[in-house]
């Protein structure tokens, strides 16, 4: 367990100011009477018949909403009323949900409440920015406010029971849903599951403002092929244990309520049918004593994954540890006759119910099936002004500052502004991929905001370029509704209209980069090129030689090695929610200084990826930058990454002392300090992700050349020092070892206190046995 410690010293004055305990998050999950819940959920089980067993475990959505997979339910009223659905998802509304709820508990023999799910990914109708997005904040009580928001909303307007957080981690920018999650790294996504857990559930579940969580795609869901959505994984144990399990277990310490699984298969084994996953390592190992519910038909995809047909597939699923069937309708149609055959037991069919009623009794459903469906709420709690003001914060607050070398930002407020570009006056792209429950219609498009935040700017706009040029990849990305729209002029005539527009301005701002759903689910890319349409844009603009920042919007680490070729700054800013526009202006007119940095590295091109922070040396790791015959290097490219994890720049500049330890010795039971001081040394106040890495030099299996295990947002003002302190134990240095027991293994551990994980160890310590 790392502590962490700052204290803060004013080099002005030369004196000590306070030591401020930064707390871990011990947050367990909600508190639960497990002896009422027990004697409610037995007397109601010891009424139910088989078939009202098996109805509870059935997950329906009736469409009108979003869906998200091919194929919708159908009859949903009937199949209510004939005690045949647990739950639904896809309905909002106190209205309509009442309707929906007063058919299961008034016309089935039991009454039993339904579950009402939804996909609140990054905020319900206040939509803050995509994941990916948010963690580049590193501020965990952001993202547990964040969260909390969510909450809110969708619990005025009737849900109970949210799809989020995800938490796969993904190292490869191809795939569309690594929009979706933390990135990367698994001790970061760790610490973000738990706070997106501890936000949505909060300390009470019977609170009408709090709600179930899932954690997911349980699991691996997030390292696919070739980068292609629902494509097979292959991974090693032990890496699944050290890289990517990590944040799915954080989930279940948090105590989240239930976990879904994932499309892909597992060792073989698709995850929705894997004893494996669902029950020895999920509830054996890790103890989860929630409920597992499907993804999206993902039962029945195991017909076409090989695994049989319906009847078998959902037997599998059951005996596999699934408790809930999203959509497919397997359960419900084939365990009955499965249990008749002796294919499953009365007592899985019982097991599964038990969780669900148990889901439902935590949520106080039995005492009030109506709870969340209070009208007047749906005024009040939604859309506020002060939901706004915080997803303008978060918004300001993930975006990443890539390259500041021509010194462009911030711009003054009374400057003359050439806004170019496809994304700089656009709303419908603005909210972000997996905002289903967000009205894009209530976001703020870049020029409004930069108007609102500098009314004394002269700001002109032009498109520019087209989002894409290419008429098959605009119908791809426009399933949902039109987030491409291809402009009548052509290209051409686009582009001089911006270049006219350009040689009034001081400054160039250029809002380009990837339309929403050009990220997100089913959405993976071979390429990771702006759009050519919009290079060719950039290019010419850049000729100009005017100041010009690119404010870049995309859902998933790009490759721009050319556009950091050019003499330009450049701002990412994801896609940022409801207040993007304004958090844009916030940030470009220096109202905010950025502060985010990288959680997922960005590769120099394609070819690249994977590439992250934490590979191996491999045994020929190479001395020097560039190409040597026969090390484990490119012809064509540096290993290194273009941008990497951990990496964002600030208007101003901070300096890092050494790493200092307060001794070169540890043992399995003690621990020693780490520190270091940063200094602010620019001429903006800012703020700071300060890191803390190690790198284990010899143990049983070959470690990552760098780990995180720590890290403090700090603020500090112009000209402050702060001294940064972390305290490491041998549980920091702990990992699964081949045999997957989780150990710190005795021997020298190299450690170090940097602004990125791009930085030389310094330090060394032993961990005595
Ligand atoms: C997605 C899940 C989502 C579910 C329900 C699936 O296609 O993979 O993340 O929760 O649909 O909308």
């Amino acid at each position: 367990m790392i502590k962490k410690t700052i204290a803060a010293v004013s080099l002005s004055f030369l004196s000590f100011t306070l030591s401020a305990q930064q707390k871990e998050n011990t947050y367990t999950g909600p508190k639960i009477n497990k002896t009422e819940m027990d004697q409610k959920v037995n007397s109601l089980l010891e009424k139910m018949t088989i078939d009202e067993k098996v109805g509870q475990l059935n997950l329906l959505t009736p469409g009108g909403g979003v869906a998200t997979g091919a194929v919708v339910s159908d009859n949903v009223q009937q199949k209510i009323k004939d005690g045949k659905v647990g739950g639904l998802f896809g309905v909002s509304g106190p209205e309509k949900i009442k309707i929906a709820q007063e058919y299961a508990v008034n016309d089935t023999r039991l009454g039993i409440p339904l579950l009402i799910g939804s996909d609140v990914i990054h905020g319900y109708k206040t939509t803050f920015p995509i994941p990916l997005g948010s963690a580049s904040s590193w501020d965990m009580e952001l993202l547990k406010q964040t969260a909390q928001v969510a909450a809110k909303e969708a619990t005025a307007d009737g849900i109970n029971w949210n799809f989020s957080p995800m938490v796969d981690v993904s190292r490869d920018p191809r795939w569309g849903r690594v929009a979706e999650g933390a990135g990367e790294d698994a001790y970061l996504g760790s610490q973000i599951a738990r706070a997106m857990v501890e936000g949505y559930q909060g300390m009470d579940l019977t609170e009408t403002n709090t709600m179930l969580a899932t954690v997911k795609h349980f699991a691996l869901y997030g390292a696919p092929e070739a980068g292609r959505d629902y494509n097979t994984v292959d991974m090693s144990r032990v890496k699944m244990f050290n890289q990517y399990l990590p944040p799915y277990k954080a989930a279940v310490d948090a105590g989240v309520a239930s976990v879904m699984s994932s499309f892909n298969d597992v060792d073989g084994v698709p995850a929705t049918g894997n004893r494996w996953l669902l029950t020895e390592l999920l509830r054996e190992q890790w103890g989860f004593d929630g409920f597992v519910v499907s993804d999206y038909t993902s039962v029945n995809e195991m017909i076409a994954h090989g695994m049989g047909d319906l009847q078998d597939v959902s037997a599998l699923a059951l005996k596999a540890g699934l408790d809930m069937d999203m959509v497919g309708e397997g359960f419900v149609t084939t365990l009955k006759k499965s249990l008749e055959e002796g294919r499953v037991t009365e007592e899985e069919i019982t097991t599964a119910a038990r969780r669900i009623l148990e889901a439902k009794y935590k949520l106080g459903l039995f005492e009030d099936p109506y709870k969340y469906l209070d009208k007047k709420r749906v005024k009040k709690d939604i859309l506020t002004k002060e939901h706004r003001a915080l997803a303008r914060k978060a918004a300001a607050r993930s975006f990443v500052l890539l390259k500041k070398d021509q010194n462009v930002l911030p711009i003054d407020k009374k400057a003359k502004i050439a806004l170019i570009g496809p994304l700089g006056n656009n709303q419908s792209n603005m909210p972000g991929t997996w905002s289903p429950t967000g009205d894009f219609k209530n976001a703020i498009p870049v020029l409004e905001g930069l108007k609102n935040v500098a009314p004394k700017a002269k700001i002109t706009y032009a498109k520019g370029a087209n989002i894409v040029n290419d008429e098959q990849m605009a119908k791809n990305v426009n399933v949902f509704g039109p987030k491409v729209e291809i402009s009548e002029e052509s290209p051409e005539e686009l582009l001089a209209e911006a270049l006219k527009v350009a040689k009034d301005a001081d400054v160039i701002v250029a809002a380009v980069g990837e339309a929403s759903e050009m990220s997100g689910e089913a959405s993976s890319k071979t390429d990771l090129l702006i759009p050519e349409s919009q290079k060719v844009l950039i290019r010419e603009l850049a000729k100009t030689g005017k100041p010009m920042v690119l404010v870049l919007m995309s859902g998933r680490p790009l490759n721009i090695s050319e556009e950091a070729q050019l003499p330009v700054d450049i701002l990412q800013v994801w896609h940022s929610g409801v207040e993007a526009g304004n958090a844009i202006g916030d940030v470009i007119f220096g109202d905010y200084n950025p502060s985010g940095k990288l959680t997922a590295s960005w590769p120099r091109n394609v070819g690249q990826v994977p590439v992250y922070y934490s590979m191996k040396t491999t045994g020929r790791p190479g001395t020097q930058e560039g190409f040597e015959k026969f090390k484990s290097k490119y012809l064509d490219v540096d290993n290194s990454p273009l941008y990497p994890f951990g990496y964002g720049l600030s208007y101003t500049e901070f300096e890092y002392g050494a790493t200092k330890i307060s001794s070169e010795e540890i043992n399995m039971s003690g621990n020693i300090t780490v520190s270091t001081t940063v200094t602010n040394t620019g001429d903006y106040d800012g703020e700071e992700v300060v890191q803390l890495y190690i790198h284990d030099k010899v143990r049983s299996i070959t470690p990552p050349q760098k780990q995180l295990i720590g890290f403090q947002k700090i603020s500090l003002k112009k000209g402050e020092s702060k001294t940064v302190e972390f305290t490491i134990s041998a549980e920091d240095l702990k990992f699964y070892n081949s045999s997957l027991e989780y150990v710190a293994e005795p021997g020298d551990f190299e450690v170090g206190i940097a602004p990125s994980s791009d930085f030389e160890f310094s330090s060394t310590f032993n961990l005595k046995k």
